[in-house]
């Protein structure tokens, strides 16, 4: 007999959803209840995994698969009971399905599978970079369509959200995340991982025109991006100065960060730019960009892209930055738009460590430290 609890009530005034995500280095899990008064974060937890990586300059999917093993359940049971509640005031289980490093994706979906059989709650698929796509529906209520910029350790995209489930790629990285990049450039020049907060703790004060670094693929159409080239180009530009002087000054390495930074500013900033030419023509009532990612929180490239927003008659929104890095709260948010389409899936649903969101795009190339780029 079918349990009715397994079939979505997409109509109901109150629905309340349990988030799992672990299809990188963190491991998350999350209540949010969707009532009258609009969403609601119940609860978020999210457990890092730096320090297990740390000695290997990069995250290791063996030991990222098995600490969400390890902490995924304790994860749950910490959401559920700061939200107050237990299963039995949960309506559906959302739950990252891809894409990601695969045994970590298949650490989360095993989990809520099991949730979902012993529960008899509906299992809803969630593809990770929907669930950051729709966070700004979740903390600002924008209305579709707008234009997001997706810009992390892990991705970086332009897409026009047009519903729960249509999201149209106008382009992205063809290899390395701006984040990685900004994480190589840390390590070559000896500073603290995550490379991002410490390269722009020391560009501050630095000269950004000092070192040419390349704008790659500005001369070519579209918003496809390269950041690959420009730890090469700063690889060359310290072992320059190093050779010339014997060592780098506090002040070199603050323009070496300061150039490294304006290059990847004015590349998405340019390529933002176009992206909002194409966004722009699909004549939206109040357009938006959007921005979600852990770079997002990078005041140089915040502040150029506020400054285009401003110009071209955008309205700019970065939703809180622990909602813009990796939390199950944005996969319970995604679940809960899929649930009220009735979208759900059944006990047979896949982890898929590729799973571009626009299947009609065609495929970025390459796969970055944190797993395939889409
Ligand atoms: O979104 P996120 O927490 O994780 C994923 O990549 O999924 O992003 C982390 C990335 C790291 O590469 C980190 O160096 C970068 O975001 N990041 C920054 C800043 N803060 C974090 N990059 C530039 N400037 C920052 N202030
Ligand atoms: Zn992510």
């Amino acid at each position: 007999m079918t349990n009715p609890r397994t079939m979505p009530d997409p109509a109901a005034d109150t629905i309340t959803v349990l988030g799992l995500e672990s299809s990188c280095d963190d491991t998350a899990a999350a209540v949010v209840r969707l009532g009258p008064d609009g969403p609601r974060i119940l609860s978020s937890v999210v457990q890092g995994q730096t320090a297990l990586h740390a000695e290997f300059g990069g995250v290791v999917p063996e030991i990222a698969a098995r600490a969400h093993v390890e902490r995924i359940d304790l994860c749950v049971e910490q959401a559920l009971a700061s939200a107050g509640t237990d299963l039995s005031g949960i309506d559906a289980i959302a739950v990252t399905a891809g894409p990601g490093l695969i045994g970590g994706v298949l650490a989360g979906v095993m989990c809520a599978k099991g949730i979902a059989a012993g529960a008899g709650l509906p299992l809803i698929g969630v593809n990770h970079l929907a669930g950051h796509a729709l966070t700004p529906r979740l903390t600002d209520g924008l209305e579709f369509p707008y234009l997001m910029l997706l810009v992390s350790g892990g991705h970086c995209q332009f897409l026009i959200v047009h519903s729960p489930t249509r999201f149209e790629r106008l382009g992205g990285t063809i290899d390395d995340a701006p984040g990685e990049a900004f994480d190589k450039t840390a390590k070559l020049l000896g500073l603290p991982q995550p490379g991002g907060p410490s390269v722009e703790a020391e560009a501050r004060g630095g000269d950004p025109a000092r070192f040419a670094f390349p704008r790659p693929l500005l001369d070519r159409p579209g918003c496809d991006m390269s950041f690959s080239g420009l730890k090469t180009a700063l690889l060359r530009a310290r072992d320059q100065a190093v050779a010339e002087q014997g060592g780098l000054t506090r002040h070199d390495r603050a323009d070496l960060c300061a150039s490294f930074q304006a290059a990847v500013a004015d590349v998405l900033v340019e390529k933002s730019r176009r992206a909002t030419e194409t966004y722009l023509q699909a004549r939206p009532d109040d357009p938006v960009l959007a921005v979600a990612g852990g770079v997002a929180a990078n005041a140089t490239i915040r502040n150029a892209l506020e400054d285009l927003c401003k110009a071209r008659g955008l309205r700019f929104v970065a939703p809180p930055l622990n909602l813009c890095t990796d939390n199950a709260a944005m996969i319970a948010w995604a679940g809960i738009e899929r649930y009220r389409l009735g979208l759900v899936d059944g006990l047979d649903l896949s982890a898929r460590p590729r799973w571009p969101l626009d299947e009609h795009a065609p495929a970025l190339l390459g796969s970055g430290k944190k797993g395939a780029k889409a």
